[in-house]
């Protein structure tokens, strides 16, 4: 028996990277899996259902369960036919894993309407989206021991220069990540997001990273699955509200934002009185850190 025996999973932008390694590893531990992908480029353009049947078959062919779903995430009423295709086809859900994304990257000066809107369309809508009608089945359903599994970046938690939609719509993802886990606790729902590095094709599309090895174990995909199974399964209630990152063989546990420092007022400040204060207790931890170190590098 296998850990996930008898849960029903859908797995969203699972017909290729992450979401094919997440959809084979939750089906080999006895899942049911919806694997939905609209089997687009990086970009988001040219759908083709062939990933995800690809991935369907390979699981059924290895003993497990699954079924294909080729519907946008992004599109809010087709969205609720990917939740609803667990239903129909397996009865129940358990666990929904929101990793759909597409890339269109530019500096923010150069970045049209177009490419900003599609990249939150995908990413941030498209988790709401499918977080929405599952919200709905599980507040009806009130069994517990359900997950709400989102997928955040490190281009946002650090702000990659060249990806301002993207890294807007993964800050977005963990708003919406806190939110739901405040939330849906009490319908015995856990909402957590991951932060992943693993070698897929999206990241050979970033400048720099082009010669990524997708075969080098420690970059690979499953790497990543291997967090989000745990997390799926009913041991992991005590996980609520919270990033982890998972990178090669690391796994991290995120600090959620909190004060650093804070001035107390007694009166309102004047703009002198505001400035020096905040030089004075500010300005040493905002010029220290990993974050200012990296933007000083360049690297953020
Ligand atoms: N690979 C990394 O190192 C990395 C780093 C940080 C975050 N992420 C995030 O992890 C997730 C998976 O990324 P990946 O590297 O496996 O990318 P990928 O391009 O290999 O896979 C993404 C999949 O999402 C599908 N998709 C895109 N738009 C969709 C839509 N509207 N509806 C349904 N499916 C759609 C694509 O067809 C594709 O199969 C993404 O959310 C990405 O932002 C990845």
């Amino acid at each position: 028996m296998g850990s996930l025996e008898g849960r029903v999973c859908v797995v969203t932008g699972a017909g290729r990277g992450i979401g094919a390694a997440v959809s084979r590893m939750l089906a080999a531990e006895g899942a049911a899996v919806v694997v939905n992908d609209l089997g687009v480029a990086v970009d988001g353009t040219m759908p083709d259902n062939t990933p995800a049947q690809g991935v369907v078959n390979e699981i059924k062919a290895a003993g497990g369960n699954a079924v294909a779903n080729y519907d946008n995430v992004a599109d809010h009423d087709a969205a609720e036919n990917i939740i609803r295709t667990a239903l129909n086809e397996f009865g129940r859900l358990d666990v929904l894993v929101n990793v759909a994304g597409i890339l269109r990257d530019r500096m923010i000066f150069n970045l049209s309407e177009e490419d900003w809107d599609a990249v939150i369309n995908v990413h941030l809508k498209g988790t709401f989206n499918t977080s929405k009608f599952a919200s709905i089945y599980w507040r009806q359903a009130r069994e517990g021991n359900y997950r709400l599994i989102n997928f955040t970046s490190v281009s946002g938690l650090y702000g990659a220069a060249g990806q301002p939609n993207y890294a807007a719509a993964k800050m977005g993802i963990i708003g919406l990540t806190y939110s739901c886990a405040n939330a849906l606790h009490r319908y015995g729902v856990t909402s957590n997001a991951i932060s992943p590095a693993a070698a897929t094709r999206m990241i050979g599309t970033i400048p720099g990273r082009e010669n990524v090895d997708e075969n080098d174990p420690e970059r690979s995909p499953n790497n990543i699955a291997v967090p989000v199974t745990y997390i799926a399964g009913k041991e992991s209630g005590w996980l609520n509200g919270w990033v982890i990152g998972a990178q090669g063989y690391n796994l991290t546990l995120m600090s959620n934002p909190e004060p650093v420092s804070q001035l107390i007022g007694s009166q309102p400040w004047t703009i002198e009185t505001a400035g020096a204060a905040m030089e004075r207790s500010f300005k040493p931890l905002a010029q220290s850190g990993t974050m200012y170190q990296r933007r000083q590098a360049g690297q953020a």
